[in-house]
């Protein structure tokens, strides 16, 4: 079928045309969420009084059986779900508090929270992470809030959503294997269970975009793989424990580009959209350009890591 390139769509006009979308895909996730309580997954039995006001024992390196690493992505793991007032401040006001979309932005701000609660929580007890460098972390990060390049875009924001929820979801899977605790596993599991019903409501409300205005879907699908950053990309060193969790393969280029990326891309048939004016072919020339420029980068960083594996083996 062919479509005839139209003008585009007013953020406004967007957001009406897209809210019976909202609602079905909010029905469709409350059928599927399962309800879950954080407080089941923390082993409480195990937890010590800490230094301080009460007198116990202070957290010391040795406390933590989970490897440095594992450590360094939890914190960002959490950090991230810690920001979650600066996020919901963002989607309420693109998204607006009325209506399907209303109902979905505190769903989902549920959901979230929860996730920090359980997180926290389980690595408190098991004195996983130190627990004053975690909650000065947490206040610089939060001080500081979140914004995105796109953050009064309706399309841009739903393509940044898509990609973002998928990552996060691999991030929390990758870290649970990484501690080597199953216990901590079995709940970043839960949460990337989440994660992953979060990305398809999103990727479900762009894949409508691509009807409704495949240019704009098309153009904002481009622009935020141009600048993808993660949410936590303004956590203190994020630079150096990104390297980290890179190496350790817990979240690379790699499997941005391979297992967030082009999964999302193919859902929305990208390369078959039809209707597409000027800047929507521009659009997706672009996006296939970065898409092959991430290829490029990931094979040299995977050549660099083997390298570093090597020599280290040979040590
Ligand atoms: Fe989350
Ligand atoms: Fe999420």
């Amino acid at each position: 079928m062919t479509v005839t390139p139209t003008a585009p769509l007013s953020q406004t006009a967007l957001l009406i045309e897209l809210e019976p979308v909202v609602a079905g895909n909010l029905d469709r996730h409350l059928r599927a969420a399962k309800e879950w309580f954080p407080h089941e997954y923390v082993p409480w039995g195990e937890g010590r009084t800490f230094d301080g006001i009460l007198d116990g024992e202070a957290w010391q390196p040795e406390d933590s059986i989970v490897p440095e690493v594992a450590r360094t992505a939890l914190v960002v793991n959490l950090l991230t779900e810690d920001n979650l007032p600066s996020y919901h401040h963002q989607i309420a006001t693109l998204f607006g508090r009325d209506g399907a979309w209303g109902t979905w932005v505190h769903r989902w701000t549920a959901e979230e929270g929860r996730h920090g609660t359980a997180i926290r929580d389980y690595l408190t007890v098991t004195r996983a992470v130190d627990p004053v460098a975690l909650e000065r972390a947490r206040m610089t990060h939060m001080s500081a809030g979140y914004d995105n390049p796109h953050d009064d875009e309706v399309l841009h924001s739903l393509a940044y959503v898509s990609f973002q929820e998928l990552a996060t979801r691999i991030s929390h899977r990758n870290t649970g294997r990484v501690t080597g605790d199953p216990r901590c596993e079995q709940l970043l599991a839960r949460i990337a269970a989440d994660e992953n019903l979060h990305m398809v409501f999103y990727r479900n409300l762009l894949g409508a975009a691509f009807e409704l205005a495949p240019s704009q879907a098309m153009r904002a699908v481009a622009d935020v793989v141009a600048d993808f950053q993660m949410p936590g990309n303004g956590i203190e060193g994020f630079a150096r424990k990104s390297v980290a969790i890179a190496l350790a393969g817990i979240y690379d280029l790699r499997q941005h580009r391979d297992d967030v990326l082009m999964p999302v891309l193919r859902q929305w048939d990208v390369w078959n959209v039809t209707g597409l004016d000027a800047d929507g072919e521009a659009a997706r020339e672009e996006l296939a350009a970065q898409l092959d420029g991430l290829d490029r980068a990931a094979a040299r960083f995977e050549e660099k890591r083997d390298a570093r594996l090597a020599r280290l083996a040979r040590a």
